[in-house]
């Protein structure tokens, strides 16, 4: 049984306690945002980047599964949208089963290829993906 979950509507879910898209957040960066060239993404695991200040950021990680990159936002279902990687340690993968996302808080897993949750406080709920592309060796929103 999963702990408690602490949601914050403002933030991470819309009125009816369902996740908002990832394009609702404040400070979502817009189609079109070239995030990083995609030789920066590591061969293993994934990297984060923010947008915004402090208050109001919006996080969000890139990963990299087999040939493919996957981006989803950095916050955890299980408390309102606590980033996965806590004081920005880790590389976001089950040291034990790299198939999997690593919540760092208190150890919820996610599919890579689609952010569901399989175990964990996460109960069920999975991350959020963000749509990227890559085009000319860049990462690009949409
Ligand atoms: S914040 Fe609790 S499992 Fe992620």
């Amino acid at each position: 049984m999963g702990q408690q979950k602490h949601h914050t509507p403002e933030f991470f879910w819309n009125d009816n306690m369902t996740l908002l898209p990832w394009n609702e957040h404040k400070n979502s960066p817009a189609i079109g945002t070239v995030i990083c060239a995609e030789s920066e993404i590591p061969k293993i695991g994934g990297k984060a980047f923010s947008f915004g200040d402090a208050k109001e950021v919006f996080r969000m990680f890139i990963i990299r599964d087999e040939n493919e990159l996957r981006a989803y936002i950095n916050g955890c279902t299980h408390f309102s949208g606590t980033p996965l990687n806590p004081n920005e340690v880790g590389n976001f993968l089950d040291s034990n089963d790299p198939t999997l996302i690593y919540c760092g808080v208190h150890g919820s897993r996610f599919l890579l290829s689609t952010g569901a949750c399989v175990s964990g406080d996460c109960d069920g709920e999975g991350l959020q993906p963000v749509p990227i592309n890559v085009s000319n060796g860049q990462v690009i929103i949409g």
